[in-house]
Protein backbone atom coordinates (compact mmCIF):
# COMPACT_ATOMS: atom_id res chain seq x y z
CA UNK A 1 0.00 0.00 0.00
CA UNK A 2 1.37 3.40 -0.83
CA UNK A 3 1.73 5.79 2.07
CA UNK A 4 3.21 9.19 2.07
CA UNK A 5 6.21 9.23 4.84
CA UNK A 6 7.59 12.28 6.77
CA UNK A 7 10.15 13.92 5.08
CA UNK A 8 13.73 13.10 7.09
CA UNK A 9 15.98 16.11 7.86
CA UNK A 10 19.28 13.83 7.44
CA UNK A 11 20.08 11.09 5.00
CA UNK A 12 22.83 8.65 4.78
CA UNK A 13 23.06 6.46 1.85
CA UNK A 14 25.82 4.06 1.95
CA UNK A 15 26.98 2.69 -1.10
CA UNK A 16 27.34 4.70 -4.60
CA UNK A 17 26.90 2.21 -7.17
CA UNK A 18 23.84 1.99 -9.60
CA UNK A 19 21.48 2.30 -6.45
CA UNK A 20 22.95 4.54 -3.52
CA UNK A 21 24.35 7.07 -6.55
CA UNK A 22 20.55 7.21 -8.08
CA UNK A 23 18.90 7.24 -4.99
CA UNK A 24 21.42 10.66 -4.30
CA UNK A 25 20.24 11.85 -7.31
CA UNK A 26 16.53 11.68 -7.08
CA UNK A 27 16.20 13.08 -3.57
CA UNK A 28 18.49 16.17 -4.65
CA UNK A 29 15.98 16.92 -7.17
CA UNK A 30 12.82 16.26 -5.63
CA UNK A 31 11.02 19.63 -4.32
CA UNK A 32 9.86 17.77 -0.98
CA UNK A 33 13.67 16.83 0.05
CA UNK A 34 15.32 20.44 -0.34
CA UNK A 35 16.10 21.11 3.12
CA UNK A 36 17.12 17.08 3.73
CA UNK A 37 21.15 17.23 4.31
CA UNK A 38 22.04 14.37 2.17
CA UNK A 39 25.34 12.31 2.64
CA UNK A 40 26.90 9.74 0.82
CA UNK A 41 29.65 7.33 1.79
CA UNK A 42 31.76 4.86 -0.15
CA UNK A 43 34.46 2.90 0.77
CA UNK A 44 36.03 3.51 -1.86
CA UNK A 45 37.49 6.52 -4.07
CA UNK A 46 34.57 7.23 -7.03
CA UNK A 47 34.63 5.07 -8.84
CA UNK A 48 35.06 2.49 -7.12
CA UNK A 49 37.15 0.04 -9.47
CA UNK A 50 35.72 -3.74 -8.06
CA UNK A 51 31.68 -1.98 -7.75
CA UNK A 52 29.19 -3.75 -10.23
CA UNK A 53 27.86 -0.84 -11.60
CA UNK A 54 31.69 -0.11 -12.56
CA UNK A 55 33.59 -1.58 -16.09
CA UNK A 56 33.89 -1.44 -19.73
CA UNK A 57 31.04 -2.10 -20.75
CA UNK A 58 27.03 -3.52 -19.53
CA UNK A 59 23.85 -4.58 -22.04
CA UNK A 60 21.39 -2.31 -22.43
CA UNK A 61 18.66 -4.84 -23.64
CA UNK A 62 14.78 -3.97 -23.25
CA UNK A 63 13.36 -7.41 -23.74
CA UNK A 64 11.64 -8.55 -20.29
CA UNK A 65 9.54 -11.22 -20.52
CA UNK A 66 7.85 -9.07 -17.28
CA UNK A 67 5.73 -6.55 -18.55
CA UNK A 68 6.56 -3.79 -15.68
CA UNK A 69 10.25 -4.64 -16.20
CA UNK A 70 10.06 -4.12 -19.94
CA UNK A 71 8.39 -0.64 -19.44
CA UNK A 72 11.03 0.59 -17.20
CA UNK A 73 13.72 -0.10 -19.50
CA UNK A 74 12.35 1.05 -22.11
CA UNK A 75 11.85 4.11 -20.28
CA UNK A 76 15.59 4.30 -19.36
CA UNK A 77 16.47 3.46 -22.85
CA UNK A 78 14.77 7.10 -23.69
CA UNK A 79 17.78 8.45 -21.78
CA UNK A 80 20.63 6.50 -22.91
CA UNK A 81 19.20 7.38 -26.43
CA UNK A 82 19.81 11.63 -25.49
CA UNK A 83 22.42 13.28 -23.25
CA UNK A 84 22.54 10.31 -20.81
CA UNK A 85 24.16 7.97 -23.82
CA UNK A 86 25.98 10.90 -25.60
CA UNK A 87 29.59 11.00 -26.12
CA UNK A 88 29.73 7.18 -26.49
CA UNK A 89 28.57 6.06 -23.42
CA UNK A 90 25.83 4.34 -25.12
CA UNK A 91 25.89 2.11 -28.64
CA UNK A 92 23.00 1.14 -29.80
CA UNK A 93 24.68 -1.93 -31.79
CA UNK A 94 22.34 -4.67 -31.70
CA UNK A 95 22.46 -8.01 -29.80
CA UNK A 96 22.73 -11.38 -31.15
CA UNK A 97 21.35 -14.65 -30.11
CA UNK A 98 22.94 -17.23 -31.77
CA UNK A 99 21.88 -20.80 -31.71
CA UNK A 100 22.66 -24.16 -32.76
CA UNK A 101 19.75 -26.90 -33.63
CA UNK A 102 21.08 -29.05 -30.88
CA UNK A 103 20.96 -26.20 -27.86
CA UNK A 104 19.26 -26.74 -24.71
CA UNK A 105 16.45 -24.37 -25.85
CA UNK A 106 15.91 -25.91 -29.08
CA UNK A 107 16.98 -23.48 -31.73
CA UNK A 108 14.87 -23.00 -34.32
CA UNK A 109 11.49 -23.87 -32.09
CA UNK A 110 12.69 -21.33 -29.24
CA UNK A 111 13.31 -18.73 -32.38
CA UNK A 112 10.40 -18.85 -34.09
CA UNK A 113 8.48 -18.56 -30.24
CA UNK A 114 10.63 -15.50 -29.42
CA UNK A 115 9.80 -14.16 -33.44
CA UNK A 116 6.35 -14.96 -32.89
CA UNK A 117 5.88 -12.47 -29.63
CA UNK A 118 7.49 -9.77 -31.37
CA UNK A 119 5.88 -9.76 -34.59
CA UNK A 120 2.19 -10.69 -33.27
CA UNK A 121 2.30 -8.26 -29.95
CA UNK A 122 4.86 -5.16 -30.25
CA UNK A 123 4.61 -4.63 -33.81
CA UNK A 124 8.49 -4.41 -34.34
CA UNK A 125 9.53 -4.58 -37.72
CA UNK A 126 11.35 -8.15 -39.07
CA UNK A 127 13.48 -7.53 -41.87
CA UNK A 128 16.92 -6.36 -42.71
CA UNK A 129 18.55 -3.34 -40.66
CA UNK A 130 18.84 -1.42 -43.62
CA UNK A 131 15.58 -1.95 -44.47
CA UNK A 132 14.58 -0.47 -40.98
CA UNK A 133 14.06 -3.79 -39.70
CA UNK A 134 14.15 -3.75 -35.96
CA UNK A 135 14.57 -7.87 -35.76
CA UNK A 136 16.51 -9.54 -38.71
CA UNK A 137 16.20 -13.38 -38.49
CA UNK A 138 19.23 -15.32 -39.28
CA UNK A 139 18.05 -18.47 -40.68
CA UNK A 140 21.70 -19.90 -41.71
CA UNK A 141 25.68 -19.47 -41.43
CA UNK A 142 25.23 -16.99 -44.18
CA UNK A 143 22.59 -14.71 -42.57
CA UNK A 144 25.00 -15.06 -39.51
CA UNK A 145 27.61 -13.66 -41.51
CA UNK A 146 26.28 -10.77 -42.86
CA UNK A 147 25.23 -9.04 -39.75
CA UNK A 148 29.00 -10.64 -37.69
CA UNK A 149 31.67 -8.97 -39.61
CA UNK A 150 35.39 -10.27 -39.24
CA UNK A 151 34.91 -13.54 -37.24
CA UNK A 152 35.48 -16.44 -39.08
CA UNK A 153 34.89 -18.97 -36.74
CA UNK A 154 31.80 -21.79 -36.16
CA UNK A 155 28.83 -18.79 -35.59
CA UNK A 156 26.34 -21.02 -35.27
CA UNK A 157 23.06 -22.09 -37.59
CA UNK A 158 20.60 -19.67 -36.45
CA UNK A 159 19.33 -16.81 -34.39
CA UNK A 160 18.23 -13.43 -34.65
CA UNK A 161 19.68 -9.54 -33.82
CA UNK A 162 17.77 -7.38 -31.89
CA UNK A 163 18.57 -4.07 -33.00
CA UNK A 164 16.80 -2.36 -30.85
CA UNK A 165 19.17 -3.23 -27.96
CA UNK A 166 23.08 -1.48 -27.09
CA UNK A 167 25.29 -1.36 -24.38
CA UNK A 168 26.73 0.97 -22.49
CA UNK A 169 29.76 2.10 -21.35
CA UNK A 170 29.37 1.60 -17.29
CA UNK A 171 31.88 3.12 -15.58
CA UNK A 172 31.63 6.56 -17.98
CA UNK A 173 27.49 6.79 -17.47
CA UNK A 174 28.20 6.37 -14.42
CA UNK A 175 31.30 9.39 -13.83
CA UNK A 176 28.78 11.16 -15.87
CA UNK A 177 25.67 10.55 -13.20
CA UNK A 178 28.02 11.67 -10.53
CA UNK A 179 28.85 14.94 -11.83
CA UNK A 180 25.04 15.42 -12.71
CA UNK A 181 24.50 14.81 -8.49
CA UNK A 182 27.76 17.37 -7.48
CA UNK A 183 26.17 19.88 -9.62
CA UNK A 184 23.13 20.15 -7.55
CA UNK A 185 25.09 20.88 -4.71
CA UNK A 186 23.29 19.23 -2.30
CA UNK A 187 25.09 15.86 -1.40
CA UNK A 188 27.91 15.88 0.37
CA UNK A 189 30.24 12.74 -0.26
CA UNK A 190 32.96 10.80 1.96
CA UNK A 191 35.40 8.68 1.07
CA UNK A 192 34.64 6.12 4.51
CA UNK A 193 33.60 2.70 5.49
CA UNK A 194 30.74 1.08 7.07
CA UNK A 195 31.61 -1.13 9.85
CA UNK A 196 28.41 -1.83 10.80
CA UNK A 197 25.13 0.16 11.09
CA UNK A 198 23.84 1.84 14.36
CA UNK A 199 20.74 -0.39 15.80
CA UNK A 200 19.27 1.03 18.73
CA UNK A 201 16.67 -1.10 21.08
CA UNK A 202 16.64 -3.77 18.38
CA UNK A 203 14.01 -2.42 16.30
CA UNK A 204 15.16 1.46 15.08
CA UNK A 205 18.12 2.12 12.53
CA UNK A 206 19.83 5.33 13.76
CA UNK A 207 22.84 6.00 11.54
CA UNK A 208 26.00 3.99 10.69
CA UNK A 209 29.11 3.48 13.06
CA UNK A 210 32.78 3.61 10.52
CA UNK A 211 35.82 1.43 10.35
CA UNK A 212 37.70 4.60 12.00
CA UNK A 213 35.21 4.24 15.03
CA UNK A 214 33.56 7.40 14.30
CA UNK A 215 29.32 7.58 14.50
CA UNK A 216 27.41 9.28 11.59
CA UNK A 217 23.84 9.24 12.89
CA UNK A 218 20.93 9.90 10.78
CA UNK A 219 17.11 10.33 10.58
CA UNK A 220 17.10 7.69 7.26
CA UNK A 221 19.51 5.45 6.49
CA UNK A 222 19.72 4.00 3.25
CA UNK A 223 21.87 0.80 2.77
CA UNK A 224 23.02 0.68 -1.00
CA UNK A 225 25.80 -1.25 -0.38
CA UNK A 226 25.59 -3.89 -3.84
CA UNK A 227 26.80 -7.72 -3.06
CA UNK A 228 28.17 -6.55 0.28
CA UNK A 229 24.73 -6.11 1.92
CA UNK A 230 24.68 -9.34 3.47
CA UNK A 231 27.71 -8.06 5.71
CA UNK A 232 25.29 -5.41 7.52
CA UNK A 233 22.18 -7.38 7.42
CA UNK A 234 20.97 -10.50 8.28
CA UNK A 235 20.03 -11.70 4.14
CA UNK A 236 20.04 -14.92 4.29
CA UNK A 237 17.25 -16.76 2.01
CA UNK A 238 16.56 -12.75 0.76
CA UNK A 239 19.82 -11.71 -1.04
CA UNK A 240 23.14 -13.11 -1.89
CA UNK A 241 26.84 -12.34 -3.48
CA UNK A 242 27.38 -14.68 -6.38
CA UNK A 243 30.46 -13.74 -8.43
CA UNK A 244 30.83 -14.19 -12.13
CA UNK A 245 33.44 -13.82 -14.62
CA UNK A 246 35.10 -10.86 -16.79
CA UNK A 247 38.01 -11.60 -18.81
CA UNK A 248 39.54 -8.83 -21.44
CA UNK A 249 41.96 -9.40 -24.27
CA UNK A 250 43.74 -6.49 -25.67
CA UNK A 251 43.01 -5.94 -29.55
CA UNK A 252 45.02 -4.32 -32.68
CA UNK A 253 43.50 -1.53 -34.24
CA UNK A 254 43.07 -3.38 -37.40
CA UNK A 255 40.64 -6.15 -34.85
CA UNK A 256 39.19 -3.19 -33.21
CA UNK A 257 38.29 -1.64 -37.00
CA UNK A 258 37.26 -4.97 -37.98
CA UNK A 259 35.08 -6.28 -34.69
CA UNK A 260 33.93 -2.50 -33.38
CA UNK A 261 30.51 -2.21 -34.47
CA UNK A 262 29.30 -5.85 -34.70
CA UNK A 263 26.28 -6.43 -32.02
CA UNK A 264 27.05 -8.12 -28.64
CA UNK A 265 26.81 -11.70 -29.10
CA UNK A 266 24.90 -13.57 -26.55
CA UNK A 267 24.37 -17.71 -25.89
CA UNK A 268 21.44 -18.00 -23.87
CA UNK A 269 22.16 -21.82 -23.45
CA UNK A 270 25.93 -21.32 -21.71
CA UNK A 271 25.49 -17.60 -20.58
CA UNK A 272 28.35 -16.57 -22.15
CA UNK A 273 28.65 -13.47 -24.36
CA UNK A 274 30.77 -10.86 -26.11
CA UNK A 275 30.45 -7.18 -26.06
CA UNK A 276 31.72 -5.40 -29.43
CA UNK A 277 35.29 -4.09 -28.31
CA UNK A 278 35.87 -0.42 -27.69
CA UNK A 279 39.27 0.96 -27.09
CA UNK A 280 40.95 -2.09 -28.77
CA UNK A 281 39.22 -3.69 -25.72
CA UNK A 282 37.29 -6.71 -25.74
CA UNK A 283 35.51 -8.25 -23.07
CA UNK A 284 34.14 -12.00 -22.70
CA UNK A 285 31.72 -12.89 -19.66
CA UNK A 286 29.30 -15.38 -18.67
CA UNK A 287 25.85 -14.22 -16.76
CA UNK A 288 26.12 -17.41 -14.70
CA UNK A 289 25.17 -19.12 -11.09
CA UNK A 290 28.29 -17.76 -10.55
CA UNK A 291 30.78 -18.49 -7.51
CA UNK A 292 29.42 -18.64 -3.98
CA UNK A 293 32.03 -17.04 -1.43
CA UNK A 294 30.54 -18.49 1.96
CA UNK A 295 32.38 -16.47 4.83
CA UNK A 296 31.22 -16.64 8.50
CA UNK A 297 30.59 -13.45 10.48
CA UNK A 298 29.54 -12.27 13.54
CA UNK A 299 25.69 -11.96 13.52
CA UNK A 300 25.13 -8.51 11.81
CA UNK A 301 22.74 -7.30 13.61
CA UNK A 302 23.56 -8.88 17.51
CA UNK A 303 27.21 -8.23 16.97
CA UNK A 304 27.53 -8.42 20.89
CA UNK A 305 25.75 -12.00 21.31
CA UNK A 306 28.99 -13.74 20.02
CA UNK A 307 26.39 -15.69 17.20
CA UNK A 308 27.70 -16.13 14.09
CA UNK A 309 26.24 -16.95 10.40
CA UNK A 310 27.58 -17.70 7.20
CA UNK A 311 26.96 -15.70 3.98
CA UNK A 312 28.60 -15.09 0.17
CA UNK A 313 30.18 -11.97 0.10
CA UNK A 314 32.44 -10.53 -2.68
CA UNK A 315 36.15 -11.06 -2.68
CA UNK A 316 37.51 -8.91 -4.69
CA UNK A 317 41.30 -7.39 -5.95
CA UNK A 318 40.81 -4.71 -3.28
CA UNK A 319 40.95 -7.16 -0.46
CA UNK A 320 43.23 -9.83 -2.56
CA UNK A 321 45.58 -8.46 -6.01
CA UNK A 322 46.04 -11.62 -7.05
CA UNK A 323 42.56 -12.82 -7.53
CA UNK A 324 41.57 -14.27 -10.37
CA UNK A 325 39.03 -15.85 -12.76
CA UNK A 326 39.42 -19.68 -11.52
CA UNK A 327 40.39 -22.30 -13.99
CA UNK A 328 37.08 -23.29 -14.78
CA UNK A 329 36.21 -19.49 -15.76
CA UNK A 330 39.40 -18.59 -18.25
CA UNK A 331 38.24 -22.09 -19.58
CA UNK A 332 34.96 -21.55 -20.56
CA UNK A 333 35.87 -17.89 -21.56
CA UNK A 334 38.54 -19.58 -24.27
CA UNK A 335 36.22 -21.73 -25.36
CA UNK A 336 33.95 -19.57 -26.36
CA UNK A 337 36.81 -17.30 -28.30
CA UNK A 338 38.34 -20.45 -29.68
CA UNK A 339 34.65 -21.10 -31.48
CA UNK A 340 33.72 -17.81 -32.71
CA UNK A 341 37.41 -15.75 -32.91
CA UNK A 342 39.85 -18.61 -33.68
CA UNK A 343 42.56 -16.28 -34.36
CA UNK A 344 42.25 -14.50 -30.62
CA UNK A 345 41.96 -17.53 -29.02
CA UNK A 346 45.55 -18.06 -27.94
CA UNK A 347 45.76 -14.29 -26.86
CA UNK A 348 46.50 -13.80 -23.08
CA UNK A 349 43.91 -12.69 -21.19
CA UNK A 350 45.50 -8.46 -19.97
CA UNK A 351 42.84 -8.79 -17.41
CA UNK A 352 40.35 -11.11 -15.84
CA UNK A 353 38.27 -9.98 -12.69
CA UNK A 354 35.17 -11.55 -10.67
CA UNK A 355 32.23 -8.83 -10.39
CA UNK A 356 29.65 -9.88 -7.92
CA UNK A 357 25.69 -9.56 -8.55
CA UNK A 358 23.85 -9.29 -5.75
CA UNK A 359 21.23 -12.18 -6.34
CA UNK A 360 17.69 -12.25 -4.98
CA UNK A 361 15.60 -15.87 -5.76
CA UNK A 362 13.69 -14.69 -8.61
CA UNK A 363 15.77 -11.54 -9.34
CA UNK A 364 13.35 -8.93 -8.35
CA UNK A 365 15.38 -5.91 -6.63
CA UNK A 366 15.12 -5.54 -2.95
CA UNK A 367 14.16 -2.25 -2.20
CA UNK A 368 11.84 -1.40 1.00
CA UNK A 369 11.71 0.23 4.42
CA UNK A 370 13.26 -2.75 6.63
CA UNK A 371 10.11 -4.79 8.14
CA UNK A 372 11.71 -4.98 11.81
CA UNK A 373 13.90 -1.22 11.88
CA UNK A 374 12.49 2.22 11.62
CA UNK A 375 14.87 4.35 9.92
CA UNK A 376 16.45 1.60 7.55
CA UNK A 377 15.54 1.74 3.92
CA UNK A 378 17.25 -0.95 1.88
CA UNK A 379 17.91 -0.91 -1.91
CA UNK A 380 19.98 -3.90 -3.49
CA UNK A 381 19.31 -7.21 -5.14
CA UNK A 382 20.64 -6.20 -8.61
CA UNK A 383 20.50 -9.93 -9.76
CA UNK A 384 22.58 -9.23 -12.73
CA UNK A 385 20.03 -6.51 -14.54
CA UNK A 386 20.07 -3.24 -12.90
CA UNK A 387 22.84 -1.27 -15.19
CA UNK A 388 20.27 -0.08 -17.57
CA UNK A 389 17.99 1.24 -15.17
CA UNK A 390 20.89 3.88 -14.36
CA UNK A 391 18.93 6.89 -15.82
CA UNK A 392 15.92 6.37 -14.00
CA UNK A 393 16.41 4.05 -11.14
CA UNK A 394 16.51 6.84 -8.45
CA UNK A 395 13.69 7.94 -9.56
CA UNK A 396 11.60 4.65 -8.78
CA UNK A 397 13.36 3.96 -5.53
CA UNK A 398 12.76 7.88 -3.79
CA UNK A 399 8.75 6.52 -5.18
CA UNK A 400 8.49 4.01 -3.20
CA UNK A 401 11.05 5.64 -0.19
CA UNK A 402 8.72 8.75 -0.42
CA UNK A 403 5.26 6.62 -0.96
CA UNK A 404 4.54 8.59 -4.04
CA UNK A 405 3.85 6.67 -6.99
CA UNK A 406 4.93 8.75 -10.20
CA UNK A 407 5.20 5.76 -12.52
CA UNK A 408 1.76 4.20 -14.09
CA UNK A 409 3.63 0.90 -13.02
CA UNK A 410 4.40 1.97 -9.41
CA UNK A 411 2.19 0.10 -7.76
CA UNK A 412 3.40 -3.13 -9.83
CA UNK A 413 6.72 -2.30 -9.07
CA UNK A 414 6.63 -1.47 -5.01
CA UNK A 415 5.27 -5.10 -4.56
CA UNK A 416 8.31 -7.31 -6.74
CA UNK A 417 10.69 -4.93 -4.68
CA UNK A 418 9.04 -5.32 -1.33
CA UNK A 419 10.79 -6.83 1.36
CA UNK A 420 10.24 -10.87 1.21
CA UNK A 421 7.48 -12.15 3.64
CA UNK A 422 9.03 -15.65 3.15
CA UNK A 423 12.89 -16.37 3.27
CA UNK A 424 14.21 -18.79 0.74
CA UNK A 425 15.67 -22.08 2.85
CA UNK A 426 18.86 -21.97 0.99
CA UNK A 427 20.91 -19.24 -0.95
CA UNK A 428 22.66 -19.87 -4.17
CA UNK A 429 19.87 -22.44 -5.41
CA UNK A 430 18.02 -19.12 -7.15
CA UNK A 431 16.51 -19.78 -10.50
CA UNK A 432 16.12 -17.25 -12.50
CA UNK A 433 15.29 -17.40 -16.82
CA UNK A 434 18.33 -18.05 -18.58
CA UNK A 435 22.18 -18.76 -16.77
CA UNK A 436 25.11 -20.29 -17.48
CA UNK A 437 27.94 -22.77 -15.67
CA UNK A 438 27.31 -24.97 -13.34
CA UNK A 439 25.62 -24.49 -10.11
CA UNK A 440 26.84 -24.31 -6.44
CA UNK A 441 30.28 -23.24 -7.70
CA UNK A 442 32.55 -22.23 -4.38
CA UNK A 443 35.26 -19.63 -5.15
CA UNK A 444 37.88 -21.09 -2.73
CA UNK A 445 37.24 -25.37 -3.91
CA UNK A 446 37.13 -23.41 -7.81
CA UNK A 447 40.27 -21.23 -7.17
CA UNK A 448 42.53 -24.87 -5.23
CA UNK A 449 41.20 -26.82 -8.29
CA UNK A 450 43.14 -24.74 -10.80
CA UNK A 451 46.37 -25.17 -8.49
CA UNK A 452 45.92 -29.39 -8.62
C1 LIG B 1 29.73 -8.96 -14.40
C2 LIG B 1 28.45 -8.18 -14.36
C3 LIG B 1 27.77 -7.96 -15.53
C4 LIG B 1 26.57 -7.27 -15.52
N1 LIG B 1 25.94 -7.03 -16.70
C5 LIG B 1 24.83 -6.28 -16.73
C6 LIG B 1 24.25 -5.92 -17.96
O1 LIG B 1 24.75 -6.32 -19.03
N2 LIG B 1 23.13 -5.16 -17.94
C7 LIG B 1 22.57 -4.72 -16.79
O2 LIG B 1 21.56 -4.02 -16.82
N3 LIG B 1 23.11 -5.02 -15.58
C8 LIG B 1 24.23 -5.79 -15.53
N4 LIG B 1 24.82 -6.09 -14.34
C9 LIG B 1 24.14 -5.71 -13.09
C10 LIG B 1 24.43 -4.33 -12.61
O3 LIG B 1 25.76 -3.96 -12.91
C11 LIG B 1 24.15 -4.30 -11.11
O4 LIG B 1 22.81 -4.73 -10.87
C12 LIG B 1 24.31 -2.92 -10.49
O5 LIG B 1 25.53 -2.33 -10.92
C13 LIG B 1 24.27 -3.03 -8.98
O6 LIG B 1 24.55 -1.79 -8.38
P1 LIG B 1 24.71 -1.64 -6.80
O7 LIG B 1 24.59 -0.20 -6.52
O8 LIG B 1 23.79 -2.57 -6.11
O9 LIG B 1 26.15 -2.24 -6.46
P2 LIG B 1 27.65 -1.63 -6.59
O10 LIG B 1 27.84 -0.93 -7.88
O11 LIG B 1 28.59 -2.76 -6.29
O12 LIG B 1 27.74 -0.54 -5.45
C14 LIG B 1 27.89 -0.84 -4.09
C15 LIG B 1 28.82 0.17 -3.48
O13 LIG B 1 28.88 -0.04 -2.07
C16 LIG B 1 30.18 0.24 -1.64
N5 LIG B 1 30.42 -0.41 -0.35
C17 LIG B 1 30.50 -1.74 -0.09
N6 LIG B 1 30.77 -1.96 1.20
C18 LIG B 1 30.86 -0.75 1.79
C19 LIG B 1 31.14 -0.31 3.12
N7 LIG B 1 31.38 -1.19 4.10
N8 LIG B 1 31.16 1.01 3.38
C20 LIG B 1 30.92 1.92 2.38
N9 LIG B 1 30.67 1.56 1.10
C21 LIG B 1 30.64 0.25 0.81
C22 LIG B 1 31.05 -0.31 -2.74
O14 LIG B 1 32.36 0.26 -2.72
C23 LIG B 1 30.25 0.06 -3.99
O15 LIG B 1 30.66 1.30 -4.53
C24 LIG B 1 26.03 -6.79 -14.31
C25 LIG B 1 26.73 -7.01 -13.12
C26 LIG B 1 27.93 -7.69 -13.13
C27 LIG B 1 28.66 -7.92 -11.84
C1 LIG C 1 13.78 -6.89 -29.00
O1 LIG C 1 13.79 -5.81 -28.07
C2 LIG C 1 12.51 -5.27 -27.77
C3 LIG C 1 12.69 -4.09 -26.86
O2 LIG C 1 13.49 -3.11 -27.43
C4 LIG C 1 11.69 -6.31 -27.10
O3 LIG C 1 10.42 -5.81 -26.78
C5 LIG C 1 11.60 -7.54 -27.98
O4 LIG C 1 10.96 -8.59 -27.26
C6 LIG C 1 12.96 -8.01 -28.40
N1 LIG C 1 12.78 -9.08 -29.35
C7 LIG C 1 13.40 -10.23 -29.28
C8 LIG C 1 13.05 -11.26 -30.31
O5 LIG C 1 14.27 -10.43 -28.45
C1 LIG D 1 9.85 -21.79 -37.86
O1 LIG D 1 9.21 -20.93 -38.77
C2 LIG D 1 9.48 -21.21 -40.14
C3 LIG D 1 8.78 -20.20 -41.02
O2 LIG D 1 8.52 -19.01 -40.35
C4 LIG D 1 8.99 -22.61 -40.50
O3 LIG D 1 9.31 -22.89 -41.84
C5 LIG D 1 9.66 -23.59 -39.58
O4 LIG D 1 9.14 -24.89 -39.81
C6 LIG D 1 9.45 -23.24 -38.12
N1 LIG D 1 10.26 -24.13 -37.32
C7 LIG D 1 9.82 -24.69 -36.22
C8 LIG D 1 10.78 -25.59 -35.50
O5 LIG D 1 8.71 -24.47 -35.76
C1 LIG E 1 25.63 -22.53 -26.91
O1 LIG E 1 25.98 -23.24 -25.76
C2 LIG E 1 25.60 -24.60 -25.77
C3 LIG E 1 25.92 -25.16 -24.39
O2 LIG E 1 27.27 -25.02 -24.08
C4 LIG E 1 26.30 -25.31 -26.89
O3 LIG E 1 25.90 -26.66 -26.93
C5 LIG E 1 25.94 -24.64 -28.20
O4 LIG E 1 26.65 -25.24 -29.24
C6 LIG E 1 26.23 -23.16 -28.17
N1 LIG E 1 25.68 -22.56 -29.34
C7 LIG E 1 26.31 -21.62 -30.02
C8 LIG E 1 25.63 -21.10 -31.24
O5 LIG E 1 27.38 -21.18 -29.66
Amino acid sequence: MSQSRNIPPTVLIIGSGVFGLGTAYALAQRLEYRNTKITLLDRLEFPAQDASSIDSSRIVRPDYPDAAYSKLASQARKYWRRDFGADGRYTESGLCLLLDETDENNGRDYLNKSLENVRDKLGLKVGRREEGGKITVLNDLSDIREVIKGMDGDLGRCGYVNWTSGWAQAEDAMKYLRTLVEETGRVKFRRTELKQLLFKNGDTVEGAELTSGEQVTADLTILATGAWTPKFLDLRGIASASGQILTYLDLTQEEQDRLGSNPSILNESNGMFIIQPSNRVLKVARHGYGYANPTTIPHPERPESGEEITVSLPRTKTDDPNLNVPLEGTKACREFLARYLPDLADRPFTHTRICWYTDTPNSDWLIDYHPKYKGLFVTTGGSGHAYKFLPIIGDRIVDVLSGKDRNQFGAELRKKWQWPKQKFRQDHVWTDGWRGGRKGMVLDEELTRAKL
